[in-house]
């Protein structure tokens, strides 16, 4: 019986043997290992895709996130609000930077929860990190945006979900004044390990920058270090994998979508009945499906992931537990998350990627069906 696994690295035949022959060539010496040529291209060519005007590659979107909140030099009175339905790295960047972190409760889709976030706000707000989770936009982020810009306060969306995905004119990474991707293995488009820092704004993109590379002076050429930075730098390899990830990734959205529609057909008559819900993106939006999220209304979740599990179908349910209720936040002072308590018990997540097939989708939904009735 087929296995159907939550993630998969994709990489098509042609692609396969173009990357062999690049890397031959650095591996013959006749190119650059690291931080080249490959990697210029690549960063030229995710800025364009996102349509922003700059782009600094990273090692990961953990790094990603720490460089993007190290530009803004943040003191230990700074706060900066995270919601709480995200991966760790959303909220220990804070942490990395010596700032308050301060959670927030999500809405109904997982997505930052607007009206909890305008009550968190004081004048010691300098950021708030947004998560497109799973891949969709908030249908308030033009409100978010506006409320923020005009109190002074920075928008970092973490896009680690979101590759390509766009609310009317605005594309993932150009929505916030700085944005984070992840190309891990299991995103939407990977270089293996790999984060990607994306702004329009020249004073930040010259801090990543420099702090990417040890501190360095970008503007000078020569080694002068003028910030306290790291060693987050992408190599040429990672370089050529994401130059040929970012060509399929229209592709990749294409089919994402597709079999995303085939679960929402297939499920139609579960959700009619209210047994189940999706998340619900705003029409003039693209959402990324870099995974198909259910909300289950009346059954006990685990148990439906082991029935699905055992028909090898590998649904998962990211994240648990929630940010702050991670050890590491342990000694941090909250409020009640209401909602995401309640509902991270009450979803999970089917596999969607290039290996699951128009076929595949359909026989997934039906043995989904089977095992909630
Ligand atoms: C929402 C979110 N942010 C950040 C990260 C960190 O990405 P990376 O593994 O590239 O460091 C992840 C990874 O899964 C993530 O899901």
């Amino acid at each position: 019986m087929k296995k159907y696994n939550t993630a998969f690295p994709y990489f098509p035949k042609d692609d396969i043997e173009e990357i062999l022959k690049d890397t031959r060539e650095m591996l013959n010496g006749n190119k650059m290992l690291t931080m080249g040529e490959n990697v210029q291209k690549f960063e030229k060519d995710f800025s364009a895709y996102c349509q922003t005007n700059y782009a600094v590659a990273t090692n990961s979107c953990t790094s990603a996130l720490e460089i993007a909140l190290s530009s803004l030099n943040l003191t230990s009175e700074d706060e900066v609000i995270v919601p709480v339905q995200t991966f760790v790295a959303t909220g220990s960047c804070v942490l990395k930077n010596g700032a308050k972190i301060v959670f927030c409760d999500v809405d109904d889709d997982f997505l930052l929860d607007f009206e909890f976030m305008k009550k968190l706000i004081n004048k010691n707000t300098k950021a708030v990190i947004i998560v497109h989770f799973a891949g969709m936009i908030s249908t308030n982020i033009i409100r978010i945006k506006e409320y923020l810009k005009e109190r002074n306060i920075i928008l970092v969306e973490d896009d680690a979900h979101a590759h390509g995905a766009t609310f009317g004119d605005l594309k993932a990474g150009n929505i916030g004044d700085i944005g984070c991707f992840s190309f891990y293995s299991t995103k939407i488009m990977t270089t293996g390990e790999g984060g990607m820092i994306t702004t329009n704004n020249q004073e930040i993109y010259e801090k990543c920058a420099s702090l990417r590379n040890r501190g360095m002076d970008i503007n000078y050429k020569g080694e002068l270090f003028i910030n306290l930075g790291s060693n987050h730098r992408f190599t040429e390899f990672q370089g050529l994998l994401g130059i040929y990830q970012l060509k399929r990734v229209e592709e990749f959205l294409e089919h994402r979508n597709k079999i995303a529609n085939i679960y929402k057909n297939e499920l139609s008559n579960l959700i009619d009945k209210g047994i189940v819900r999706l998340q619900v993106p705003a029409q003039n939006s693209r959402h990324s499906y870099w995974r198909f999220i259910i909300f289950l209304n009346n059954h006990d979740r685990d148990e439906i992931i082991q029935k699905l599990n055992a028909l090898n179908i590998k649904a998962d349910a990211p994240y648990f537990p929630l940010l702050h209720n991670q050890p590491l936040f342990e000694n941090i002072e909250k409020e009640n998350m209401q909602n995401a308590e309640r509902l991270s018990k009450t979803h999970i997540s089917l596999p969607i990627h290039m290996l699951i097939s128009e076929e595949d989708s359909i026989i997934i939904a039906k043995k989904l069906k089977e095992v909630l009735v």
